[in-house]
């Protein structure tokens, strides 16, 4: 009896929690749906402080006619003015554009030149839901410019990838292309076995504000590491000031050395060397995005190394 009791009460009670449950799964599903409607869409003068950082950032300001102020180029620099059947036309005038050292801009017949006054850019409308004066800032969506409507984006990379990504070598556009894409790679961020720590930022927004698209610097998170006597076996005083994190971190193979822009004052950082056709070698530096934990000591302090560094293996230890 009592156990009887005891089961049907606590069948009572489940049967209780489920209505609970129910009730509050249907409020749910109202909130949510009306979480994708009229609740998330605030006005746009709501938010005068993201309009600022973004009319002072390089997003709010790509119109320029030595970018391809012109419906071809306009696919990544303002989607809403590109027309995806215009073509780079024969040379001398490929693209319209205005390169520096050109006396006036040059029109390809291929498409169309865009005004300042048209130009959209990479306005808030490409990145949320806006309609008239009311933006849905809660979430992403990209406007698929020849669809003229919005989709999905499953997470910040998706949509910054829509633009920062390559396009070299398309059949249609003649092989002509751009290589943007940013490779987030190396174990440190991400690819990094299972471990509980700290948020490891492996969005771009985890470093980038995205309206000012200012980065976070390494030691902005990473704060402790020019205090730790045990970092680079104790050899922060030799380096840190000598040596970008990234020329010892970078995953990517790059080259490494001083910069090549003298105002740099000589600090080392990642490299990429070419060689023209004309056989002239150039060194640039550039940007790696892809981190890792090892580093090798040897990348630099190499045998016969042309910078006359100490000669250690990769374990830092003497020959
Ligand atoms: C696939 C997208 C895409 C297309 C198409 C594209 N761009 Fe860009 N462009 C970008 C991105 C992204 C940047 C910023 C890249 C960065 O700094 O890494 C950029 C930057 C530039 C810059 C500044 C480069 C610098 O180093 O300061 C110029 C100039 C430029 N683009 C011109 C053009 C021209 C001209 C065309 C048409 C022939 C074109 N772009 C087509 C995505 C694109
Ligand atoms: C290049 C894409 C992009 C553009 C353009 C853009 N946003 Fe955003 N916005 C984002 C992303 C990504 C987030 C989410 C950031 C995060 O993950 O914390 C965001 C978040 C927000 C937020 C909430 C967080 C905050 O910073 O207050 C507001 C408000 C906002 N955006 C307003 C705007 C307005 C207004 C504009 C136009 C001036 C705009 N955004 C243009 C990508 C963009
Ligand atoms: C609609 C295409 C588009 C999208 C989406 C986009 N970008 Fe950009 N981004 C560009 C272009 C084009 C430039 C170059 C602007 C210029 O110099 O005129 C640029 C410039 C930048 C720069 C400055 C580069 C430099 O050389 O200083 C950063 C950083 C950047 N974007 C990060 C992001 C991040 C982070 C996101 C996602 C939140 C994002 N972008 C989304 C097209 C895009
Ligand atoms: C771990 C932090 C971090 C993450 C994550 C990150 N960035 Fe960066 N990014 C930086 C820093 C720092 C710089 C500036 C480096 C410098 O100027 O030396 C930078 C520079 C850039 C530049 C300008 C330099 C260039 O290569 O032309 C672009 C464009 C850019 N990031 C886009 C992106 C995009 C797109 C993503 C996501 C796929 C991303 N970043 C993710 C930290 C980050
Ligand atoms: C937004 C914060 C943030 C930024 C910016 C950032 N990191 Fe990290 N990083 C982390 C977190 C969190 C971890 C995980 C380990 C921890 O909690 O310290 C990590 C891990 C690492 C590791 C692996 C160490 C380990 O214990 O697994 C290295 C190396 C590293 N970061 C280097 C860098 C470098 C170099 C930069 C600049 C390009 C950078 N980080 C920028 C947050 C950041
Ligand atoms: C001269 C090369 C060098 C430079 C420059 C450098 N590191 Fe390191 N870093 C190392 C070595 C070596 C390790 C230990 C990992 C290993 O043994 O391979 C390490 C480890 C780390 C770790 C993991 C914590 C630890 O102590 O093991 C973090 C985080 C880190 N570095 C961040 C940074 C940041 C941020 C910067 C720039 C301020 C930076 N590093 C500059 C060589 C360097
Ligand atoms: C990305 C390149 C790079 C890496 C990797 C690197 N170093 Fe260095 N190291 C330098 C530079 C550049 C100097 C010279 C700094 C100066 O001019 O003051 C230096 C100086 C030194 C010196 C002083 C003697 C000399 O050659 O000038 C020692 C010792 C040293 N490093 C040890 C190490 C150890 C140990 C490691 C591995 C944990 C390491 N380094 C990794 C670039 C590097």
């Amino acid at each position: 009896m009592q156990t009887l009791r005891g089961f049907s009460s606590w069948l009572r009670l489940l049967a209780c929690a489920c209505v609970v449950l129910a009730i509050a799964l249907a409020v749910g599903s109202i909130r949510s749906a009306q979480a994708q409607d009229a609740d998330e869409m605030k006005p746009l003068a709501d938010y005068p402080d993201v309009i600022q950082a973004w009319e002072g950032s390089p997003h709010g300001n790509t119109y320029d006619e030595g970018k391809g102020p012109n419906t071809y180029c306009s696919r990544c620099h303002s989607p809403q003015n590109w027309d995806p059947a215009a073509r780079p036309s024969a040379p001398p005038n490929c693209v319209t554009c205005k390169f520096p050292f050109d006396p006036e801009l040059r029109i390809a017949p291929t498409m169309d030149f865009v005004s300042r006054e048209d130009w959209v850019g990479i306005a808030c409308s490409t990145c949320h839901v806006v309609e008239g004066d009311l933006i849905n800032a809660s979430s992403n969506a990209w406007l698929n410019p020849i669809a003229g409507e919005y989709e999905p984006v499953a997470t910040t990379n998706e949509l910054c990838g829509k633009c920062h990504t390559n396009s070299t070598g398309v059949s249609e556009t003649g092989g002509r292309g751009v290589d943007h894409e940013i490779i987030l790679g190396g174990s440190a961020h991400r690819n990094w076995a299972a471990t509980i720590g700290g948020h490891r930022p492996d969005q771009c927004s985890d470093c980038h504000n995205p309206h000012t698209q200012q980065p976070m610097a390494c030691v902005d998170c990473h704060s402790n590491v020019a205090e730790l006597d045990t970092h680079i076996k104790g050899m922060n005083a030799i380096h840190l000031e000598k040596v970008q994190c990234l020329a010892c971190h970078d995953a990517s193979g790059a080259a490494v050395g001083p910069h090549p822009d003298e105002a740099m004052g000589g600090v080392w950082t990642t490299l990429e060397k070419s060689v023209s056709r004309g056989g002239e070698s150039t060194i640039t530096a550039i940007v790696s995005h892809s981190v890792q934990w090892q580093v090798t000591c040897d990348r630099c302090h190499y045998a016969d190394n042309e910078w006359g560094l100490a000669v250690l293996n990769a374990d830092g230890t003497a020959p």
